[in-house]
């Protein structure tokens, strides 16, 4: 046993919150941590800049007390919230206990002992001396809780402070070990593809790559990591998993909310950066990147990287031609009426911001040449529902009257959310004296299956950033091969926007009409789930 490991045991013997883990956990190398093994975090403190915010009560503490309740911190761990707010230690702690009112009233015990664990300190980070204090408390908070001077720096703050925000905490010195410090930025990252490569030169100058783990709530799904699962450790999806079987795919995040309190961001936002230059982008690869050499981080994003270099739009040269923008207009029936986007608190009465966008991509490689990927996602929309649906071409010969009139093309459908799993549809023979066909479906559900809910995406990614483990993090070349294949999108929303007009939709409906168009010129119909 290394001595890492041997501290650990020690620490975890040492009568604290969490109970002694089993040796096969406790043998895992915090240094080496991969997502093949049981892994275990170290004496750490996390830091939240952002932590009046929404997403730290939202999300992010809900998040940590569930790694707490499932014994998956350790027990020398600390919260450090920041925000500009004068709040003290207990207010920080009474926010949160309000905040999760309903998870503190179902596990009073585990919260009290939680929250002892939770601290505040005022610090603008535009503020040297504030982050001066900020170190000074940081130290204190180590010989408090043993926390040993590892550290996890959360920015959930305005995007216009991630760089800044880095900067701050290097000049602090609180990023000079790469072993023992990381920064999490959320997302956006960069709002084009200047914009992100800029904030990569800001950031890689403030630590190395290895500490920055630019987060993507969507990689932290079960079923969005099932993609790797399902195409790597079967042997029967690989070999069909190319232009030669498959015709089509669809990727499609719907959601039923409209814009909420979130105006002044997505005012200047809109569903193509706030949806689909992160997450839709983000399943796309996972569906179609080449597998990787080895399992771990670097060969896995070397491969995203990859195939989002040799993605495109479909129409480079006339990209009003492959994307279609929409806004939903007001909705819902007489006794629930749904507001128009305009009308929404914050949001500009003649805004053109969209909330739904469709596109068709294509990606230039060996693999997947000529298959046409559409992408959709839009709020306001009927269901909510994220889906990737693979089509499958036709059978070369129709022995067998179908009936439909034509045969089902196969199906695969990886449903992301709601409902959890994968679908296969296939013909097979109606009842009957013929020898009719007809498509049926047969069904994965995570649910049925495993019967546990899965846990919230932020527990996955909070639990692998505290451990160091970037495997689902975006890596700079990702994010930025990500913004390059929307650049022809954003830049003609900018210069000439009337070519791309954002089309109203009723809300609760399936987004405009034009999106229909696009799949219809090419013989094909959006997946009605
Ligand atoms: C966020 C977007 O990243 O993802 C939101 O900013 C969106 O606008 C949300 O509602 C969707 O996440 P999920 O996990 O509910 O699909």
């Amino acid at each position: 046993m290394d001595s890492s490991c041997a501290a650990l045991l020690t620490s975890l013997n040492q009568g604290h919150a969490c109970p002694a883990l089993p040796m096969a956990a406790i043998q895992t190398n915090p240094l080496r941590v991969g997502l093949r093994q049981e892994r275990v975090i170290s004496p750490q403190c996390l830091v939240i800049f952002g932590a009046s915010g929404d997403l730290t009560h939202r999300k992010l503490v809900p998040a940590l007390f569930e790694l707490f309740r499932q014994r998956r911190l350790p027990s020398e761990f600390a919260v450090l919230g920041c925000a500009r707010r004068s709040w003290s230690d207990a207010d920080f702690r009474s926010r949160m206990a309000e905040a999760l009112a309903d998870e503190v009233q179902q596990h009073p015990t585990a919260w009290e002992q939680f929250a002892a664990c939770l601290f505040y300190e005022p610090v603008d980070l535009e503020q040297p001396e504030d982050v001066v204090r900020l170190g000074t408390r940081l130290e204190a908070i180590d010989r408090l809780k043993a926390t040993r001077g590892n550290r996890t720096f959360y920015l959930s703050v305005s995007p216009a402070f991630y760089g800044s925000g880095c900067r701050a905490l290097a000049a602090a010195g609180l990023l000079r070990d790469p072993a023992r410090s990381r920064v999490v930025i959320e997302k956006p990252f960069g709002t084009d593809y200047a914009s992100a490569e800029q904030l990569n030169r800001v950031v890689q100058s403030c630590g190395q790559e290895q500490q920055i783990f630019r987060i993507d709530h969507y990689l932290g799904k079960e079923t969005v990591q099932n993609i790797l699962v399902l195409r790597f450790a079967n042997t029967i999806f690989e070999p069909i998993w190319n232009r030669n079987y498959i015709a089509n795919v669809q990727i499609t995040a719907a959601e039923t909310v409209g814009v909420e309190e979130r105006a002044g961001y997505y005012e200047s936002s809109g569903a193509l950066r706030d949806m689909v230059q992160n997450h839709l982008t983000q399943i796309l690869a996972l569906t179609t990147m080449e597998p990787p050499g080895r399992f771990d981080a670097e060969a896995i994003r070397n491969e995203k990287a990859k195939v989002l270099q040799a993605a495109r739009l479909a129409e480079e040269d006339e990209p009003w031609k492959c994307c279609v923008r929409g806004q939903y207009s007001r909705g819902g029936s007489s006794l629930r009426p749904v507001s128009g986007y305009r009308e929404e608190p914050g949001v500009n009465p003649n805004s053109t911001t969209e909330t739904y966008v469709a596109m068709k991509l294509f990606i230039d490689n060996w693999r997947w040449q000529g298959v046409p990927f559409y992408l959709r996602t839009g709020k306001r929309l009927p269901k909510r529902l994220s889906e990737v649906v693979l089509t499958f071409r036709e059978a070369p010969v129709h022995l067998f009257d179908a009936a439909g009139g034509s045969p089902t093309a196969n199906q695969l459908v990886l449903r992301i959310q709601p409902d959890e799993g994968a679908g296969f549809v296939f013909e097979v023979k109606a009842p009957g004296s013929g020898m009719r066909s007809r498509p049926v479906d047969m069904h994965f559900s995570y649910d049925e299956s495993f019967g546990e809910p899965s846990d919230e995406g932020y527990v996955r990614l909070l639990a692998d950033a505290m451990l160091g483990d970037p495997t689902l993090f975006t890596r700079s070349d990702e994010v930025e091969a990500a913004w390059r294949l929307y650049t022809p999108l954003l830049e003609l929303m900018e210069d000439a926007p009337w070519q791309l007009p954002v089309h109203p939709y009723e809300a609760g409906t399936w987004g405009p009409s034009a999106a229909d168009n696009l799949l219809a010129d090419d013989g094909l119909m959006w997946r009605r789930p």
